[in-house]
């Protein structure tokens, strides 16, 4: 038992890490344990199995890696089978916090599951590759071209996509690692990105986060108590197709100007989000959660959200009801050739159909909102997220089967 192990001393340290003197049997077992022990931060486990994926209506985590992968020339639908089979059973067992069968590096040894989520979805081309052109959603339709766009095709789409996130970065990296030497000769990897969100517990009482222009990001979500977020989020159960429960992913790598936009004196960027940075109230009045006037005028008769205040230009209510679940990571790269830094949001959009979401949303922000002046988009991605599956099922088995 753990236990025995533990009071072997020299055997095991504290922790759980074979330090010397056990046998191979025992090594084993001590890597296939999760501390018992273990409280806080990493003792929080998210189910992998469900209706819907994990990594979804979840909190984001404090870590986030964001791959994609192309099938290997000669791929077809049912060795892309066979690898989502392999993901899903390990995406399963990692996020229970146990580590995987076979061979493991024990790179997260120690760590409970961290709120450990692993998110797979299809890019458009996964369709052509497999044979399954025909059962390819139209809401996959390749994103409209904007003019703010500067889009790095390299670091775009792919055929697969895989959405990490845990509270411990240790755990992040560590299902990144089994999850490309799982992918194996199926599957390469096209393009990864890292991203971080605040620390669990880092403030005195759970808030919404901030990004990295300082702004509170977030508030305004579609919220699961919401009666429509499901119909906002998710593929109606209904639908009768393969993507029931699913739903879809835009995933835009947005480099913010920061060395513009911290120019601005704290009013002028006050204004051009429509909300108070200090604690996100808008500039209609109230608190953080106080809804957004968006017809109040101020006492010189001027609109108390301005008319290019992305607030604004972004809700519902000037969209025909377009919505979107924001569920981001922040990222920073270090430095530019100019000095800049290369920050900014791996902003990532949930919607039932991005259609009636990203879409108009960001067709508008692109005519005149006053925060994209100070943004880059510089790579994008559309993928289909298929619903959760059952234990004994995989993710996308209702597609591949
Ligand atoms: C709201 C920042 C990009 C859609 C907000 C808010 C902030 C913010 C601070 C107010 C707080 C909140 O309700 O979350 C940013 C930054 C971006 C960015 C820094 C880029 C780096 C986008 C994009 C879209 C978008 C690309 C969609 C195409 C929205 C929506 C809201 C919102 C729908 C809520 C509006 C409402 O109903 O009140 N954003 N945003 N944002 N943003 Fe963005």
């Amino acid at each position: 038992s753990r236990r025995r192990l533990l009071g072997t001393a020299g055997a095991v340290g504290a922790a759980g890490l074979v330090v010397g003197g056990a046998g191979g049997a025992l090594a084993a077992e001590a890597v296939r344990e999760t501390p018992a022990e273990l409280t806080g931060v990493g003792a929080k486990a998210v189910p992998f199995h469900g209706k819907h994926q994990s990594g979804i209506a979840d909190s984001a985590q404090a870590h986030g890696h964001l791959l994609a992968f192309d099938l290997a020339s000669g791929a077809d639908r049912r060795s892309a089978a066979a690898l989502l089979r392999r993901w899903s059973a390990t995406a399963a067992e990692l996020m229970a916090g146990e580590a995987p069968k076979g061979d493991d590096t024990g790179i997260a040894l120690d760590a409970g599951p961290s709120s450990l989520t692993v998110t797979f979805g299809f890019g458009r081309t996964f369709f052509d590759r497999t044979g399954l052109a025909s059962k390819r959603p139209a809401a996959l339709e390749p994103l409209p071209a904007f003019t703010g766009d500067a889009l790095d095709a390299k670091r775009g789409e792919g055929d697969l996509w895989v959405q990490i996130g845990a509270d411990d970065p240790l755990v992040a990296f560590h299902a990144l690692r089994v999850l490309q030497k799982q992918a194996g000769d199926a599957a390469r990897p096209r393009w990864q990105m890292n991203g971080f969100n605040r620390a669990p517990g880092a403030t005195a009482k759970p808030m919404t986060g901030r990004n990295l222009m300082g702004q509170i990001d977030g508030t305004n979500n579609p919220k699961p108590s919401d009666p429509d977020f499901a119909a906002r989020v998710f593929v109606p159960d209904d639908s009768g197709d393969w993507m029931a429960g699913g739903s879809y992913a835009v995933v835009r790598r947005i480099r913010m100007l920061l060395d513009s936009w911290d120019h601005l004196s704290l009013e002028r960027q006050e204004k051009v989000i429509g909300r108070r940075k200090s604690d996100g109230a808008p500039l209609s009045g109230g608190t953080e959660t106080t809804p957004v006037d968006l017809n109040k005028f101020g006492a010189d008769g001027s609109l108390a959200i301005a008319g290019d205040a992305h607030v604004r230009v972004a809700a519902p209510e000037s969209n025909r009801g377009a919505a979107m679940l924001r569920r981001a990571f922040s990222f920073h790269d270090g430095y530019r050739d100019d000095g800049a830094p290369d920050a900014g949001l791996l902003f990532v959009a949930w919607q039932a159909d991005p259609r009636r979401g990203f879409v108009p949303v960001q067709r508008k922000l692109d005519r005149g909102d006053g925060l994209s002046r100070f943004l880059s988009h510089e790579s994008s991605g559309l993928f289909a997220v298929p619903g959760g599956c059952a234990p004994g099922e995989y993710v996308g088995q209702r597609l591949l089967e």
